[in-house]
């Protein structure tokens, strides 16, 4: 087994445990953390690091994703599907990958633009609703994730 991809195959893994925990993390703390004053207080400090750590997660879980992808051959059943299960898996996560880092991409410059700002009802609905949309569908692409390990 080559070394760059078991190297690859380790950075994806931690950048995915720090993905997604960072994501379940920020979730109960928008639960637990209800008063203003220390939303206001902890948020735009927070934010920022927070922000910049989920972004360098998730371009290295891209960069170490197409690289395994590209180990495997899985691009060729990606963009030519024949109804095999590898093919299945492959084609729901690249698909729910692309979403959410639209969403992420959505979410990140409306922090970005606003953070210790007021935000329009737009940005404010945008921003939601992203970030419920990023922590669901991590739980979905976790189990294409684990579909496509188990037949690899
Ligand atoms: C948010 C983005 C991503 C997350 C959270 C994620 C998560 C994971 C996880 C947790 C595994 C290990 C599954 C297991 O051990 O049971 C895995 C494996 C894998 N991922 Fe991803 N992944 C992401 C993006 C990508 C992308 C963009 C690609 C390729 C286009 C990709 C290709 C692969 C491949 C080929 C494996 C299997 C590697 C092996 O068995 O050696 N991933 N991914």
């Amino acid at each position: 087994m080559g070394i760059l991809k078991e190297a690859m195959f380790h950075i994806h893994l931690i950048m995915a445990i720090s993905w997604i925990g960072g994501s379940v993390f920020m979730f109960v703390l928008g639960i637990t953390l209800r008063d203003k004053k220390a939303q206001q207080e902890v948020y735009p400090h927070v934010g920022p690091i927070f922000g910049w750590f989920e972004v360098v997660a998730l371009i290295a879980l891209l960069i170490s994703g197409f690289y395994l992808g590209a180990y495997y051959d899985l691009f060729k059943v990606l963009l030519h599907p024949n109804g095999t299960a590898i093919s299945d898996a492959i084609v729901k996560k690249a698909i729910l990958v692309a979403i959410l880092t639209a969403a992420t991409t959505v979410h990140f410059v409306i922090a970005y633009k606003t953070n210790g700002k007021e935000r329009t009802r737009v940005q404010n609905i945008l921003s939601r609703s992203s970030s419920m949309l990023i922590f669901f569908l991590n739980l979905f692409v976790m189990h294409y994730a684990i579909v496509l390990r188990d037949i690899l």
